[in-house]
């Protein structure tokens, strides 16, 4: 069942739980997502980055989310990750994407506005949802200090205001999450999360979730985020048995004997995220 992403975030909401928004880059990682989901009974997320695009080729990224989705037992929407190209965002419109996000964090609060805008009011005539961001959510390989990492979150007044501006329905905020493998723990301002959470009163975005511990993920979730994003942790575990497989096998050449431990070891990973954001068996007809 393919529906929207504010469909799948207001459920989420209603019922305090976040859904797992994974990235999907291939066919077996598609599999992966979909057998955890249905196997946890979760509504999920297929999420697909520019880069996903560029490699898989957008035809073929909606055409496996489409079919996975269709015989899923569980609600599935399909969602284009940090959307940055207006042409491209069209793109997934045209290719049935449920949900997009644009993401225009890197311009002043006044022109992300007006180009978190113009996608929320072209998106929603055709009744796709979209998520947007505000405040700056890095890399871990960014070097910056913790003054400047302060300066980069996402202001509880300034989300008001892009939130009644732009008409979004779901926001990725900046909290002290960033993107790829963390070196220490992550340093998450609850606080923040809360305050904006009972300003803005939609559904909330946790961006480079892979690497929290489990108590700050179910914390994060407890003072309103909804949408937790997972990349990092799948193509981990998806490579370390890859390689293992290829390391204890040395001869084997055939790919469906060197990515099927891939898919297995991702689905597993995938599983037990579900779990902890409280999503199993939250799926409904
Ligand atoms: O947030 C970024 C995602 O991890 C996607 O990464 O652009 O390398 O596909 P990518
Ligand atoms: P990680 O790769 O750190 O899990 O982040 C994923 C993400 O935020 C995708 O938008
Ligand atoms: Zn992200």
């Amino acid at each position: 069942m393919l529906i929207t992403g504010k469909q799948i975030l207001e459920h989420a909401e209603k019922n305090r739980y976040a859904v797992g928004a994974f990235n999907v880059n291939n066919m077996e990682i598609v599999q992966a997502i979909i057998e955890a989901a249905e196997e946890t009974g979760s509504p999920v997320i297929l999420q697909a980055s520019q880069g996903a695009l560029k490699y898989a080729g957008i035809e073929y990224i909606s055409a496996m989310a489409k079919v996975a989705a269709e015989n899923a037992s569980v609600p599935v929407a399909l969602h284009l990750d940090h959307g940055t190209d207006f042409k491209q965002i069209m793109m997934c419109l045209r290719y049935g994407f449920t949900s997009v996000m644009i993401d225009a964090s890197k311009y002043s609060l006044e022109e992300n506005i007006k180009i978190t805008k113009k996608i929320v009011d072209i998106s929603h005539t055709v009744g796709v949802s979209v998520e947007a961001e505000l405040g700056k959510i890095g890399g871990t390989e960014d070097d910056i200090s913790v003054d400047e990492r302060d300066a980069t979150m996402t202001d509880p007044e300034e989300a008001v205001r892009f939130v009644k501006e732009t008409g979004l329905d779901s926001l990725a905020i900046a909290v002290g999450t960033a993107h790829g493998p963390y070196k220490g723990e992550p340093k998450i301002d609850f606080d923040r999360i809360k305050s904006i959470k009972e300003k803005v009163g939609i559904p909330l975005v946790l961006h480079g979730s892979s690497g929290v511990p489990e108590s700050s993920i179910k914390k994060a979730i407890e003072n309103g985020i909804n949408k937790i994003n997972i990349d990092t942790d799948i193509r981990m575990s998806f490579n370390n048995a890859v390689r293992e497989f290829a390391k204890n096998n040395p001869n084997a050449y055939d790919p469906r004997k060197l990515l099927g431990p891939g898919r297995e070891a991702a689905k597993k990973v995938i599983a037990e995220k579900m779990i902890m954001f409280g999503s199993s068996n939250k799926a409904w007809k």
